[in-house]
This record gives structure tokens, sequence and C-alpha cells, in this order.
């Protein structure tokens, strides 16, 4: 019984994780920034995201619209308003979640 609770327990937490990746994200940003492909700061690596959020979000996001280096215009993302690409960018900077 004590087993069966600990497997629901986990499905669910790991339902949640797969929630609080924004949509957009498995299509876009993910081709790159799950890899770290080209020099793209990895997803929930936060030495990496650091350096880069001390610009501002503003900037982060202006970054994502014109591009940056290896990283395409809009990041794959064409109908991504700023709104989407913050969710995105928390999203990604944010430490891995525990489960
Ligand atoms: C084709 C690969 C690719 C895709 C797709 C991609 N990125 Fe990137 N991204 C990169 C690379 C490479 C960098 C590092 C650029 C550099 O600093 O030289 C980067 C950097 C960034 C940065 C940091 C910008 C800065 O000013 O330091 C943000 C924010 C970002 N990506 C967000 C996104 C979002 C949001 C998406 C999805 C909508 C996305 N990326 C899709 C390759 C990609």
């Amino acid at each position: 019984m004590k087993k069966l609770f600990a497997a629901v327990l986990m499905s669910t937490a790991v339902g949640a994780f797969a929630d609080a990746a924004p949509a957009q994200y498995q299509a876009s940003c993910f081709a790159c920034h799950s890899t770290g492909a080209a020099g793209a700061p990895k997803t929930h690596d936060q030495a990496a995201w650091e350096p880069r959020m001390a610009k501002g979000m503003p900037a982060m996001v202006e970054s994502v619209k014109k591009g940056l280096n290896a990283m395409p215009p809009t990041g794959l993302c064409a109908s991504c308003t700023d709104e989407d690409y913050t969710a995105l960018i928390e999203f990604m900077a944010a430490p891995a979640p525990t489960n």
C-alpha cells in the first residue's frame, strides 16, 4: 500500500513538472537549450543563466526577438508574445525541479 502511494505521488510530481514548461518550449527553444547546442545556455543551468539574467528581462526578450549569434530571430517561435518569451526565459533560468 505504501509503495502504491509513493508511485502515485511520483507520477503526480512528474506531471507537475511537465506542466511547468510553457507550451512553446518543446517546439521552439528545447532543440538548442536542452543540450546547450552552439553555446546556448542550458535549461535549468543557473550558472549559465545568471550573468545573462543580470541584463534584465526586457534585454533578454529583445535578444530572442532579434536573434543573438547562433540563435535565430524569434528563437523559432514566430507566434510568441513578449509574455510568452518572459515565461519561457523564467522557466529555463529556474533551477530544475527536485522530484
Ligand atoms: C537554433 C538554436 C536556438 C533556439 C531554437 C533557441 N535558442 Fe536561445 N540561444 C541560443 C544560443 C546559441 C544562445 C547563446 C547566444 C550567445 O550568447 O552567443 C542563446 C541564448 C538565449 C538567451 C540569452 C540571450 C542573452 O542576451 O544573453 C535567451 C534569453 C534565449 N536564448 C531564449 C530563447 C527562447 C525563449 C527560445 C525559444 C522561443 C530560444 N532561445 C530558442 C540558441 C537557440
